[in-house]
C-alpha cells in the first residue's frame, strides 16, 4: 500500500459544504457570476492580442506537433528584456511559476540542507523545499519587521546547512516588498554563505517600485516569473525561470517537462508581453484604486487592520482578530453572496486565525460589492 508523502502541508483547507478542494474549486470555478477575489488573479484585460495570438495558432492546427522543450526562443527573449536580465541570463519556460519553484527547490538542496522561508508566505515553497530537504519558517507577522523577511531574521536562523532563501517581492499574502538597501545585504549573505536566492517575482508589476535580486546577486539567484497576475493568464499555465546559464543548466538535468510547455499558451504569452505597455497602466490604476477603496472600508472598522498599507501586490490582509471575528466565518459568508476570498489559513501557519486575504485586480463594481457585503458581515 502507498501512504501519503509527510511533506509541509500544502494548506488546502475545505470550505464548509465541499469534500475536497478540487470540488470547491471546480464550484467557484464554474460559478460564472463568481468574483474572483481569493488567488490574486487578474480580471481586468481587455484587448490585447493574447486571444488573437492563441486563436492563430489554434487555428492554424500548429497544436498537433511539440514546441521546443524549454520554450520559444522568442519568449526567452522577450521575458529577459522585460526584467532588463539581457546579458549572462538563461530562460527556461515552465508551466507556471510554480513548476519552476519546484524546479529550483529540487536542483538547489541536498537532503541535509534547509531552506528559510516566511510565515506568513507561500506555502507551496515550504512544501516544495520540504520535499528535498527541510524547512526553517521565521514568523514575520510584526511591524518590528516589516512584515517580511529581512536579511537579520535570516542571519539570524540560517545554519551552515542553509542553502536556499525564499524572497517574494512583493509577499503573498502581506504585500511587503524590499529596498535596494535590503537586497545588498541579501547579496552580502548570499556571497559570504555560499547560498542561494529564490526571488519570487510574481507580483512584481503591481509594485510602486521594485527591485531584481539577480541585479546584485545574479550568480546566486533564480528568478521565478509568472504570467498568471499581471498578464491575467493562471488558466493558461504558463511562467519561466531566469538565472546564470551555469544554473539553468544544472535544471535542465532534472526537469519534468521534458517535451516542452503549451505552445498555444507561448504563443499567448509573446503577445502579452509584446502588449504590456498598452495596458499596464490602466490595470495598475484600477488596482490601486480598488486598494483605496478597501482600505475606507476597513478604517471604519473598530479592531480590524490592515497590517501592511499599501500593499505592492493586488492582493492584501485585514486582520479582524482584535475584533473577535474568525475570517473562516467571513470567507464562507462571502462566497454565500458569490465572493471568492481566502481565509488566512491558506498563507499562514501560525497567524491564518487573524486574517482574510483579499486579491482586487477586478472590476471597481464588483470591488464596491465585496465591501457592501464585507462591512454587513462585519457589523
Ligand atoms: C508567490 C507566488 N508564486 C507563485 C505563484 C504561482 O504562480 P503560477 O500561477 O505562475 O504557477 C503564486 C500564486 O498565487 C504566488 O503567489
Amino acid at each position: 500500500m502507498i501512504s501519503p508523502k509527510k511533506y509541509a502541508r500544502t494548506a488546502k483547507k475545505v470550505p464548509k459544504g465541499f469534500e475536497t478542494p478540487n470540488e470547491f474549486f471546480n464550484y467557484v470555478y464554474n460559478d460564472e457570476e463568481m468574483i474572483w477575489m481569493g488567488q490574486n488573479t487578474n480580471h481586468l484585460h481587455n484587448e490585447n492580442g493574447v486571444v488573437e495570438a492563441m486563436m492563430g495558432c489554434i487555428k492554424k492546427g500548429d497544436y498537433s506537433k511539440y514546441p521546443p522543450p524549454e520554450g520559444f526562443p522568442e519568449l526567452k527573449e522577450l521575458i529577459r528584456e522585460d526584467l532588463g536580465l539581457v546579458h549572462g541570463f538563461d530562460t527556461l519556460i515552465t508551466a507556471g511559476g510554480t513548476e519552476s519553484l519546484y524546479l529550483c527547490t529540487n536542483d538547489i538542496l541536498e537532503p541535509n540542507n534547509n531552506t528559510i522561508t516566511c510565515d506568513p508566505g507561500y506555502l507551496i515553497i515550504d512544501n516544495f523545499a520540504s520535499r528535498f530537504g527541510n524547512v526553517k519558517s521565521v514568523s514575520i507577522y510584526n511591524k518590528e519587521c516589516g512584515y517580511k523577511l529581512t536579511p537579520e531574521l535570516v542571519r539570524q536562523n540560517m545554519d551552515e546547512n542553509t542553502k536556499l532563501v525564499s524572497l517574494i517581492d512583493p509577499l503573498n499574502p502581506l504585500g511587503s516588498s524590499y529596498t535596494k538597501e535590503e537586497l545588498k545585504e541579501f547579496k552580502e549573505i548570499a556571497e559570504e554563505n555560499d547560498i542561494y536566492l529564490i526571488n519570487d517575482i510574481t507580483y512584481r508589476d503591481f509594485a510602486r517600485d521594485h527591485h531584481l535580486m539577480a541585479k546584485y546577486a545574479p550568480e546566486h539567484t533564480i528568478t521565478i516569473y509568472s504570467f498568471s497576475k499581471i498578464y491575467g493568464m493562471a488558466g493558461l499555465r504558463i511562467g519561466a525561470m531566469i538565472s546564470t546559464p551555469e544554473i539553468i543548466n544544472s535544471v535542465r538535468s532534472i526537469l519534468i517537462n521534458d517535451l516542452g510547455t503549451n505552445l498555444v499558451a507561448q504563443k499567448g504569452a509573446i503577445a502579452a508581453v509584446n502588449s504590456k505597455y498598452e495596458w499596464l497602466d490602466r490595470i495598475r490604476r484600477i488596482t490601486h484604486h480598488n486598494q483605496k477603496l478597501i482600505k475606507k472600508a476597513v478604517d471604519q472598522l473598530e479592531n480590524v487592520f490592515i497590517p501592511v498599507y499599501p500593499s505592492d501586490g493586488n492582493m492584501m490582509v485585514i486582520d479582524m482578530y482584535d475584533a473577535d471575528v474568525n475570517p473562516r466565518e467571513v470567507a464562507d459568508y462571502l462566497l454565500d453572496k458569490g465572493i471568492f476570498t481566502r481565509e488566512g489559513s491558506y498563507t499562514s501557519k501560525r497567524f491564518g486565525h487573524r486574517y482574510l486575504r483579499v486579491s482586487y485586480s477586478i472590476p471597481t463594481k464588483q470591488v464596491k460589492y465585496f465591501i457592501e457585503c464585507f462591512l454587513e458581515v462585519m457589523g
